[in-house]
């Protein structure tokens, strides 16, 4: 048995299951707006966190989607930001002139998001390129970036569940929690 300091009985819902499965449904519109009708999108799922909400989101495109995963180490096993980024697992296809939509758990300090699309646009000059986040931690930026289109804003929170982790553990909850300090 694990003993964490972060219990799930401490845990408090800030965002619904329900609430993401509804707004899965606007979101995957409005993204599937911003690329050319029918032609084929490359969805890059940013592993581990955006696992599900990726997963979910890509059930509702109507374009041909091909899917991709990259692993990009960030937070390491505490609840702080580093821009210490590294790209870890990134075998891609080629994806010059290609639509290419980078889908992100969350955006915080806007250190990753901007790592991403510099990657994206620098090394792979894609045709066209989306970002996208569930949730936007605006109150927490340190770099000048927002994500393109996002779910939900949220306060400074350190939040868990639907893929997010601490210290690799609630990732399996179905919905978005916080631990109240
Ligand atoms: P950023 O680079 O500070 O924008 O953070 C992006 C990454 O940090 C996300 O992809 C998450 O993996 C992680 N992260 C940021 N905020 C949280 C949080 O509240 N809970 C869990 N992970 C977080």
């Amino acid at each position: 048995m694990v003993i964490l300091d972060k219990k799930i009985e401490e845990l408090k819902v800030l965002i619904s299951e329900e609430e993401i499965k509804e707004k899965l449904i606007t979101l995957a519109e409005n993204i599937e707006k911003t690329f050319p009708a029918d032609e084929e999108i490359y969805v890059i799922c940013v592993l581990k966190g955006s696992v599900m909400f990726c997963t979910d989101l890509v059930k509702h495109f109507k374009h041909p989607i091909q899917m991709e995963f990259i692993r990009i180490s960030s937070y390491g096993h505490e609840s702080k930001s580093t821009n210490n980024l590294q790209a870890i697992d990134l075998t891609l296809p080629n994806l010059h002139e290609k639509n290419v939509l980078i889908v992100e758990d969350i955006i915080d300090t806007g250190l990753t998001a901007r790592f991403l699309t510099d990657l994206f646009k620098i090394k792979h000059h894609p045709k066209k390129l989306v970002f996208t986040a569930l949730l936007n931690k605006k109150c927490a930026r340190q770099i000048d970036i927002e994500p393109d289109l996002y779910g939900f804003e949220i306060d400074d929170k350190f939040v868990v569940g639907y893929g997010l982790d601490y210290k690799g553990y609630y990732r399996n909850l179905p919905y978005i929690g916080y631990f109240p300090n």
